[in-house]
């Protein structure tokens, strides 16, 4: 498959999918998401492929967030539909019959940390960090953060990270149940290959068993992300949002007036 912002590779029966935009530090733009859902989609129709491993490209991100350049001028209708289309796309990655896994190798910020977490499971870098960053630019997270991140750091955890926008190292993350093992970077992909060998050598009937009753147990959170894309799309309406994004697109601190 080809692919802009992606490449794609099959090892085995593994399909290795790498978001390949190192310079922006694999920001998300919105024809990048449509990108991981086709792959997606193809390696979940391909009958050769038992499982799916997603990573990003170079040493310093695995995905830096959403593309703030391309949001920065959005209307509250198209703030509130790029939320639903990723809630689409990441819905499709968490309620894919086969299994995902996050090999995180850097920066998973905002869109970044909320795409790990759509995962199955997320494997980190020691030198991965992670965050949920939009207040600081005036927003809320928009693809599933401010659900997917309670889930699975509890309510206390979740708050405080989402109010502070705080960053948290590899060995954090575990701690606080947000990734299940921190390795060396170089050990990254083989030890998550290693780990997808031992989960496909199962039965998939199994697996894909597993995975949706793993998957009911949170579907009744439908509220939860209808208010998040609703309050996303309010944040672009505000004065707060325009001085968030100017001051980040200047390499300053916003000096946010509460309106
Ligand atoms: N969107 C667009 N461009 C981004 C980006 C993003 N999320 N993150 C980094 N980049 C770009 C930078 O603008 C820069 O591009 P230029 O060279 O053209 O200026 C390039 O990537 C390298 O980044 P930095 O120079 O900033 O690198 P650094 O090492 O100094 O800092 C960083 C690294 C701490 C990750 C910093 O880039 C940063 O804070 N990025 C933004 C993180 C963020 O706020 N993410 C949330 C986005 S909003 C979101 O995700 C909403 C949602 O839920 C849907």
């Amino acid at each position: 498959m080809n692919f802009t912002n992606l490449t794609t590779e099959l090892s085995g029966s593994i399909f290795i999918i790498k978001i390949n935009r190192p310079k922006q530090l694999n920001a998300l733009t919105r024809s990048t998401i449509e990108e991981i859902g086709k792959s997606v989609s193809y390696a979940i129709n391909d009958k050769e492929v038992k499982g799916i491993i997603l990573t990003g490209s170079g040493e310093k991100a695995f995905v830096a967030g959403a593309d703030i350049k391309e949001f920065s001028s959005f209307s509250r209708e198209q703030g509130q539909s790029l939320s639903a289309f990723g809630h689409m796309v990441f819905g499709q990655i968490e309620s894919s019959p086969k299994p995902i896994i996050a090999a995180v190798n850097g920066f998973a910020l905002g869109g970044g940390c909320e795409l790990a977490m759509a995962c199955h499971i997320r494997i980190a870098s020691e030198t991965a960090k992670f965050s949920q960053p939009e207040v600081q630019l005036g927003l809320i997270p928009g693809y599933g953060g401010t659900q997917r991140l309670i889930d699975l750091i509890g309510k206390s955890r979740a708050t405080e990270l989402l109010l502070t926008g705080d960053m948290i190292t590899a060995k954090q993350a575990k701690e606080y149940g947000l990734v299940n093992e921190v390795v060396t970077l170089a050990e990254l992909l083989p030890y998550t290959m290693k780990l997808m060998q031992r989960i496909v050598s199962k039965s998939s009937l199994t697996s894909k068993a597993i995975l949706k009753c793993v998957n009911a147990h949170f579907s009744s959170l439908n509220e939860g992300y209808e208010t998040e894309t609703l309050e996303f799309g309010k944040s672009f309406e505000t004065s707060d949002f325009k001085e968030g994004v100017s001051a980040f697109l200047e390499k300053r601190k916003p000096d946010f007036k509460n309106r």
